[in-house]
Parts: C-alpha cells; structure tokens; sequence
C-alpha cells in the first residue's frame, strides 16, 4: 500500500522529558518521497491564495517553510527563540507542552498588508504558533493559513488557533 505522511513519522518515547512520545520528522524530511509528499500537501489547499512571504518557527518549520518558499517563489521569514536574529527584533512570550520560551522576528521582516502562511512541524499546545501570529500581527501581516504536518489533538492547538480566527490545515494526527 502507498505510504503516507504519517508513515515517514517515527515516535520516540522520553524525549525531552520523561512521559513526552516526541514525533519526530527527521524521518519525514530524510526521505525524498516523504519530504516531496508533505511539502506539496502543506501547499495544497492554499492553490490559488496568493502568499507573499513564508513564515518559519524554528526550528524544524525553517526546514519546511524553505522548501514551500522555493516552491512557491517568494521570501522566507524566520522566527527564531530569544537572541538568535541579529537585526532589531520584536518579542513575543509563549508556553510550551515542557516549559517557557520567548519568540522573535526582525522587526522589518514584514510589511503591512502582505499575506503570510505560517509553517511549522508539529501543533502541539498551539504556544509557539500563537507567539508567530502575534508577532506576524504586530508588523501589520495578514494571516492565509498556519500548516502543520502533525496535530497532537488532545493539547489543544487547533482549537486555540481557530479561537484566534485562524485557518489551520494540517497532515496527521
Ligand atoms: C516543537 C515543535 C513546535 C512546537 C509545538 O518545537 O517543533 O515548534 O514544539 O509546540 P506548541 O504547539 O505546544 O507550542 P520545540 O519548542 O520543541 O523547539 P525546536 O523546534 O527548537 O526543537
Ligand atoms: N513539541 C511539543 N510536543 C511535542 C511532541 N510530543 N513531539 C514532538 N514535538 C513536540
């Protein structure tokens, strides 16, 4: 049988913490069929939006969100834990699943009125993808989408971010 997204997908017990079932998508990424199938799904329903800028949230949706932005032709953005971007930044604090953490993005990264679509890996608690729509907010960005491959349902991201209004389009669960 064809293999899907999910397949690519292996699941590491007690990793970062103990108790933690970490999804990890090196596996994805490190396979051309798997990669090619989730960036093109990633896309997918976005067919005829028009997107001006990629938006990454470190680190693995710097991985995605690059080859989306390739294939779509237009900049990438990255937004990065506190003190990586070198530029003058805007902050933005968040919760993790395990912990708490601050998000930042050059503060002319973004013009107002461009159309972002927000990339990460994984939607776990929805934290860090609320701290990217704050911070792509505040430079007057208008939000198409936030597209994910994995949605660990039971912590609640998806709900928080459609509250926020936002269209939220992942792969698997
Ligand atoms: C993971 C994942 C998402 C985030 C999702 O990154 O790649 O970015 O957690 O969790 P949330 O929905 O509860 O905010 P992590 O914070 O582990 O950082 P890393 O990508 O730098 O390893
Ligand atoms: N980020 C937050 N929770 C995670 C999980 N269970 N697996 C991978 N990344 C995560």
């Amino acid at each position: 049988m064809k293999k899907t997204v999910k397949d690519y997908i292996r699941t590491i017990a007690d990793f970062p913490h103990e108790g933690i079932l970490f999804r990890d998508v090196t596996s994805l990424f490190a396979d051309a069929r798997g990669f090619r199938m989730a960036v093109d799904q990633l896309l997918h329903p976005y067919a005829g939006e028009r997107i001006d800028k990629v938006v990454g949230l470190e680190a693995r949706g710097f991985i995605l969100g690059g080859a989306i932005a390739h294939q779509l032709t237009k900049g990438f953005v990255p937004i990065r834990k506190k003190g990586k971007l070198p530029g003058a930044v805007i902050s933005q604090a968040y919760t993790l699943e395990y912990g708490e953490a601050v998000m930042e993005m050059h503060d002319d990264a973004l013009q107002p009125g461009e159309r972002v679509l927000i990339v990460d890996d994984l939607l776990a608690t929805g934290g860090t993808c609320e701290a990217g729509i704050r911070l792509c907010e505040r430079l007057g960005a208008e939000i198409v989408g936030c597209a994910f491959v994995v949605d660990l349902p039971e912590l609640g991201g998806r709900k928080l971010l459609e509250r926020l209004g936002m269209s939220v389009h992942v792969l698997c669960e």
